[in-house]
């Protein structure tokens, strides 16, 4: 049986300069589309490329004494490095200065001039160089006297050229927007083309002579092919439309268009006016997303806050960035990006959730059952419900992600995260080891739990490639080619898997430690402050003997008791990057299975002291009751080394 198919494409980016955070983001977008079909057992096209030709590339290249195909020839091998390292799954890369794409160009030209859609005229008009686009008198007036898109600048542009008689199409397109409701989306774009429609549209000037960089246009060779023309084809190109008919029959029309906002208008009126004077269908859906400005401003050379997307690559790794540009931003919105972001989110929702739980789970089949997982069922209210959310987070998963809701579609995912580790809490399994009466209920509680895992990883797989691979190998799974997510379902983890823990999948980010000379400072202050209150009892502190006590958040790495005592417990901690040992007289009240992943709160400046012969550095704060039982203080998804004042 044939598979269905999907194509997706992400914009034909300019390679005047490197790509940066912003082009990672849309990308990154596309690919877990791409892989989300592929997972839901479609063949998937997934078009990606560079848009080399115009003014604006040829004056760059000017700038650097270079030929324009030398200087691009540099910056396209980037934006491959720059997909290889993010994980893109692209199908095919277009280079618009391909032979290949040449062909197709001249090809679509010279039909839409034989069916007399093409006419010559002279032309003088405001161009944009850096968005490559003629504006009309009005829009630039509309504007303030600059690009109604970038606000720059324009220049004045005196040439005989070729038209497109794109006004003929401008009633069929505006019927088709209003008649498919979903063809652009989110509905806020929707409304923007539909008032620009009602403006009533002018011919495009699909020509350019002032210059040499791009296509020729086939009927006079003196004339070259204006840039957008030319690179929206790049999408047919990469089906294969003058090399393989039988892929571009099965592929075209796409299935989205992925773009940003500022380009939605080339994407549903150009582009559709281009794909009905050649007699092809229109795109099924173009989905303008939002943009990402850098810690809250926007991204600009002359400021300076242009992120490379290979620098937090290289620091925390594909996934760190991936996840965090897919769960921040709600497809369609403005998003903000910032280093700071990034490591809050990876901390939270990987090392705590969603790496804490597959680590706890994997350590504990180990304790218990010596890895092996076991396959059973017992009759439980608790595990029947749980055994259900398989099921009902990948409905729910699959309704957003069709929705292009991601960032919705992680929450789903997470929520199941959350009810996992949830399980871990309620079902007590270092309880239930200790009781033979209940040794097929633990055994039931590892294996719902490794399932879950399992499930967790198929489900995170288009959105996290790296990371998906990484569980299932510390599950003792072989990793497939592809993961299905038909595979999303209690009990497909075999009887007898060996699990086999390795080294933390999502270990912590550990952020930049506070400086010192502020918090000096500001003690020095209130300390001041607290003097003018008046005389101090004697037991009353004041707040500068209070600020005395380095409070801290810790996160509980490794628990162990210490052999010989029933009270102490010897626990490996995090604060803030650096590991400690601290003992602690909770081995009562806590086992060392529950203890890992959590965030308490620990006196951090405490003189180091031996307990048994560990030095312990530092002391947890916990609350007692009138029986003396101790209940730890904690700071959940508080970042450790956070303090606690
Ligand atoms: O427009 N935030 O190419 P381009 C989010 N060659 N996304 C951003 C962004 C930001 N700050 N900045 C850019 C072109 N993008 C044409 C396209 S298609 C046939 C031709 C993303 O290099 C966003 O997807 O200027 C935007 O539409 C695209 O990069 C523009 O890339
Ligand atoms: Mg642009």
């Amino acid at each position: 049986m044939t598979k269905p198919a999907f194509f997706i494409t992400t914009p034909i980016y300019y390679p005047s300069a490197n790509l940066h955070i912003g082009h990672a983001y849309c990308t990154t977008i596309a690919d877990t589309v791409a892989r989300y079909k592929r997972a839901n057992g479609f063949d998937v096209e997934f078009i990606t490329g560079s848009d080399e030709h115009g003014l604006k590339i040829q004056r760059k290249a000017e700038e650097n004494g270079m030929k324009p195909i030398e200087y691009v020839d540099g910056i396209v091998a980037n934006f491959k490095k720059l997909w290889e390292m993010l994980g893109i799954s692209y199908t095919k890369f277009v280079r618009s200065s391909s032979l290949e794409h040449e062909k197709d160009v001249q090809k679509v030209l010279q039909d839409v001039f034989a069916k007399g859609d093409i006419y010559k005229k002279k032309y003088v008009g405001k161009y944009c160089v850096p968005c490559e686009s003629f504006w009309t008198e009005r829009q630039i007036e509309e504007a303030g006297g600059v690009c109604p898109d970038c606000g720059r600048p324009v220049e004045t542009m005196e040439e005989e050229d070729y038209f497109f008689k794109m006004s003929k199409y401008a009633d069929r397109i505006l019927k088709h927007i209003e008649e498919h409701p979903d063809f652009i989306q989110p509905v806020s774009r929707r409304n923007e083309m539909i008032a620009f429609l009602k403006q009533g549209l002018e011919d495009l000037c699909i020509s350019r002579s002032s210059f040499d960089w791009g296509i020729p246009v086939p009927f006079d060779k003196k004339a070259i092919t204006y840039v957008w023309f030319d690179a929206l084809l790049c999408y047919f190109t990469g089906i294969g439309f003058g090399t393989d008919p039988e892929k571009f029959k099965r592929f075209w029309p796409a299935d989205v268009h992925l773009v940003g906002k500022e380009i939605v208008r080339f994407h549903t009126i150009i582009w559709p006016a281009m794909l009905m004077s050649m007699g092809q269908p229109l795109p099924k859906h173009v989905y303008g997303h939002g943009w990402l400005v850098v810690d809250g401003e926007k991204m600009s050379k002359s400021k300076g806050n242009v992120v490379d997307p290979m620098a937090p690559i290289r620091e925390f790794g594909p996934d760190a960035v991936r996840y965090y540009l897919l769960s921040e931003i709600a497809l369609g919105s403005d998003g903000n990006y910032s280093r700071e972001g990034l490591i809050r989110r990876w901390n939270s929702d990987l090392a705590n959730d969603l790496g804490n739980l597959q680590y706890r789970t994997v350590s504990m089949i180990e304790k218990y059952h010596q890895g092996i997982v076991h396959k059973t069922v017992v009759d439980n209210e608790v595990d029947a419900k749980f055994r259900t959310l398989a099921a009902e987070t990948l409905e729910a998963y699959r309704k957003q992600m069709d929705a292009f809701q991601l960032n919705d579609a992680i929450k789903t995912i997470w929520a199941y995260v959350g009810a996992a580790n949830k399980y871990i809490d309620v079902t007590t399994p270092w309880i239930l080891a200790k009781d033979p009466a209940q040794t097929k209920r633990l055994e039931a509680v590892m294996y719902n739990l490794a399932d879950a895992v399992r499930n967790i990883a198929i489900l995170i797989s288009s959105m996290m490639p790296f990371s998906a691979p990484k569980i299932f190998e510390q599950l003792g799974l072989a990793v497939p080619d592809q993961f299905h997510l038909d595979d999303v379902a209690w009990g497909n983890l075999p009887d007898g898997t060996k699990v086999a823990k390795g080294q933390p999948i999502f270990p912590r980010i550990e952020e930049e430690k506070e400086a010192k000379p502020a918090a000096a400072v500001s003690k020095k202050e209130t300390g001041k402050e607290a003097k003018k209150e008046g005389v101090v009892t004697p037991d009353e502190i004041t707040i500068d003997d209070f600020a005395r006590l380095d409070l801290r958040v810790a996160t509980i790495k490794a628990a162990q008791r210490v052999p010989k005592t029933d009270k102490l417990m010897q626990l490996t901690v995090d604060i803030g990057g650096e590991e400690r040992t601290i003992v602690s007289g909770i081995a009562k009240f806590y086992t060392e299975e529950e203890l890992p992943g959590k965030n308490v709160i620990v006196i951090a400046n405490l003189k180091p002291a031996k307990l048994k012969g560990i030095e312990s550095r530092g002391m947890l704060l916990a609350a007692s009751d009138k029986e003396g039982h101790l209940v730890l203080a904690e700071a959940p998804g508080i970042a450790s080394g956070s303090k606690v004042k």
